[in-house]
């Protein structure tokens, strides 16, 4: 295992398939000598850190954190930073993180800044993780209410993907982590996406859709490693997903969402924008919508709110001088990046969306 991916220059990444690579990597870094922390949420110190092939090791420790957003926090990131210290880590020690995205983004960060980076390695153990949130180097926590304010880019030493780790996963979980699949084929792989659309819910055999999604990501992540460009078009569904995340987030009566939820719902809503754009034919469209409501159902929410809904695209990340930037479809398999819209249009969206597409204005 070779240091790499220094801050800011998450170059080509060691992504790694399968058990016995898992096996194969514990076994180097037992053969390093390097001390190693396992950071863990209560979950997956559970369920999943018991499956790790720790035999041998003499010098690992775990560090566990309630699992959920709350933890991705500075308080959080400060008992990581001096249980690396109390175990006098150094540059050449490994932190592993073992979880999800959570665990993935927040680990990601407290290794980059402490002693100016040390190694870590991430375990992704969701499927959101696994095809997201572990490959492409961006790491990070929640400042000031709003998602992934602070952060860091820099990629982890190794990405061992095992999707063993998916039998521990509650359904709505699994379900909600395959839209970030759904959305990598949509913006890059058509064939994949027509296999997925052919079949009627979730795949049964996770590895070759693993190392499809892996692929698309991983494409994007090595050509624009810090979002300058290209990268946006990962942010696909992910314009309306946030803002619909968000008002959910703000309503008390209603159970929150999940990310992969709302980037579902919000995959659906900017499929509409792309064909009333005239950048996805209507059939093609037709096909998207009814994959996505056969797989994720449909969100309710009041119509009274499309407006507040629509207001928090606002908030987006890429947006630039008051206006709301989207990536696109641009047929299926391609994308649109920098298109911009009005509040209008996307609360037009929203209210089809709303109604099942049903009184659709397409052209
Ligand atoms: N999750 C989107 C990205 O990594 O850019």
């Amino acid at each position: 295992m070779s240091d790499r991916g220094r801050q800011g220059e998450p170059s080509s990444e060691d992504v790694r398939f399968g058990r016995e690579e898992m096996l194969r990597l514990f076994q180097e870094l037992s053969e390093s000598g390097r001390r190693m922390l396992i950071l863990t949420d209560h979950h997956t110190r559970q369920h999943c850190l018991p499956r790790l092939p720790l035999i041998g090791f003499s010098n690992s420790h775990t560090f566990s954190v309630p699992p959920g957003e709350s933890s991705k926090s500075m308080d959080v990131v400060t008992g990581i930073w001096q249980a690396l210290s109390d175990h006098h880590f150094d540059r050449h020690d490994v932190l592993v993180n073992l979880g999800g995205g959570m665990v993935c983004d927040l680990g990601g960060f407290a290794a980059s800044c402490f002693k100016r980076g040390v190694a870590f390695v991430h375990v992704p153990t969701s499927l959101l993780a696994m095809a997201d949130a572990a490959v492409g180097g961006k790491t990070g926590i929640n400042f000031a209410g709003a998602k992934n304010q602070i952060g860091t880019f820099q990629s982890a030493t190794a990405v061992v993907i095992n999707s063993e780790f998916l039998d521990t996963l509650p359904l709505r979980e699994l379900q909600a982590g395959y839209a970030e699949v759904l959305k990598h084929f949509l913006i890059h792989d058509a064939d994949a996406w027509h296999r997925a659309a052919s079949g009627l819910h979730l795949p049964t055999d996770w590895n070759p859709v693993l190392e499809a999604a892996v692929r698309t990501k991983l494409h994007f992540t090595m050509a624009d490693p810090t979002e300058k460009g290209i990268r946006k078009a990962l942010n696909f569904g992910h314009t309306i997903g946030h803002a619909l995340e968000s008002h959910f987030l703000q309503q008390t009566a209603m159970p929150p969402l999940l990310h992969g939820e709302a980037v579902a719902a919000g995959m659906a809503c900017e499929a509409f924008l792309a064909c009333q754009r005239r950048l996805l034919r209507k059939t093609a469209f037709e096909e998207v919508w009814q994959t996505l409501h056969r797989i994720f159902g449909k969100i309710d929410f009041e119509v009274e709110d499309v407006a507040g809904i629509a207001a928090w695209c606002l908030q987006d990340k890429k947006n630039a001088g008051g206006k709301v930037n989207c990536t696109l479809l641009k047929g299926i398999g391609g994308f649109a990046l920098d298109q911009w819209c009005t509040l209008k249009e996307l609360e037009g969206c929203l209210q089809a969306y709303h109604s099942g597409f049903e009184e659709r204005i397409l052209p």
